[in-house]
């Protein structure tokens, strides 16, 4: 083949080209080990002398030739490909996006972590106790004999076998001190079981145990450490007021009420008192050698304040409308 009828086919062949393949070919056709432009070149030796510089400048013109239309093709086909794929994954900006709704942490989940987290920074162990309690644990122990008046008040839920489900977590208090004896710091949160329900009791709720024991402990580590408290919770200048009360356990006993902003009513938020004597020997320490302070509150109380929740009942009612507000 002459050199002119290849620069004419190399022109052709080129235009036509459409893919990457078809390029791949026509790089062999030409340039290939028995390629048109390399078999030609190999004619040189062929030639007189004389004829051999001006045939290896058309070469070479050829070979120019070549490269400019195989860069200009490589070129039309990237951008034929990125073009393609644009068309082919082209994203429509203007549909609606989907909404993937978020779980919550459950508002008393969120404030037993409040209360919790307030304790152990203060160097309270978390402790934790059996739900289904025996006599002895939930009351006994606790200096509330068998005939003891203050049984009535617990609404107490009984098993067959003379279990039953804890009214309060104060027996932890007890097996706190089997367990552990002291220096002794805990607190308990956890479920409880009264036979009561209206607006603004639940069968089961929740609370927070709290037992320090010591030597030395007295009233005011009590009252210091609940005001602490109370500043945490609810802000500082939040009004309290420690009320003498009555539990079989506590001796001096008080309840603790806070003042309601909104409402300007006094709300009691908790029990507590310095450890009885008897609960103390009871649970196998000297009361001589170690005095203690306990305190109890109620979780879904302290959320209800928080949250402003009107219906104590709603905060088990696992409505989404509620729980995500
Ligand atoms: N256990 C008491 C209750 O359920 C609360 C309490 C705990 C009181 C500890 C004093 C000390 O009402």
């Amino acid at each position: 083949m002459d050199l002119d009828a290849l620069k004419a086919n190399l022109k052709k062949d080129f235009k036509k080209i459409v893919s990457q393949e078809e390029l791949n070919q026509l790089k062999v056709k030409y340039l290939g080990k028995k390629g048109q432009i390399t078999e030609l070149s190999k004619n040189i030796k062929n030639l007189p002398s004389k004829e051999r510089p001006t045939f290896g400048k058309k070469i070479g013109e050829l070979r120019s030739l070549y490269e400019s239309f195989l860069g200009s093709a490589q070129e039309k086909i990237e951008l034929q490909i990125i073009n393609e794929s644009l068309e082919k994954d082209r994203i429509d900006v203007t549909l609606p996006g989907s909404y993937k709704s978020q779980g919550k942490l459950h508002p008393l989940t969120i404030t037993t972590k409040k209360i919790a987290d307030f304790f152990s920074s203060k160097g309270y162990l978390i402790e934790d106790g059996p739900e289904i309690e025996s006599d002895y644990y939930n009351f006994d122990a606790l200096n509330i004999p068998k005939d003891h008046p203050a049984r009535d008040m617990h609404d107490t839920f009984y098993l067959e076998n003379g279990n039953l489900l804890r009214t309060h977590t104060s027996p932890v208090q007890i097996r706190s001190i089997e367990k552990r004896g002291a220096p002794l710091k805990i607190i308990c949160p956890g479920k409880v079981y009264r036979s009561d329900a209206d607006k603004t009791h639940t069968p089961m709720f929740h609370q927070v145990e709290g037992l320090v024991i010591n030597e030395n402990v007295n009233f005011g580590h009590l009252k210091n450490e609940i005001m602490t408290f109370i500043d945490f919770f609810f802000g500082p200048d939040t009004k309290v007021r420690f009320r003498p009360s009555y539990f079989p356990f506590t001796e001096p006993s008080a309840e603790v009420d806070i003042m309601d902003k909104k409402s300007n009513n006094w709300l009691e938020i908790m029990g507590c008192g310095l450890v009885h004597p008897n609960v103390i020997d009871m649970a196998g320490l000297d009361s001589k050698k170690f005095s203690g302070f306990a305190f109890g509150m109620g979780i879904e109380r302290m959320a209800k304040l928080l949250y402003e929740i009107e219906d104590m009942r709603s905060l088990f009612s696992n409505d989404l409308k509620f729980l995500s507000q």
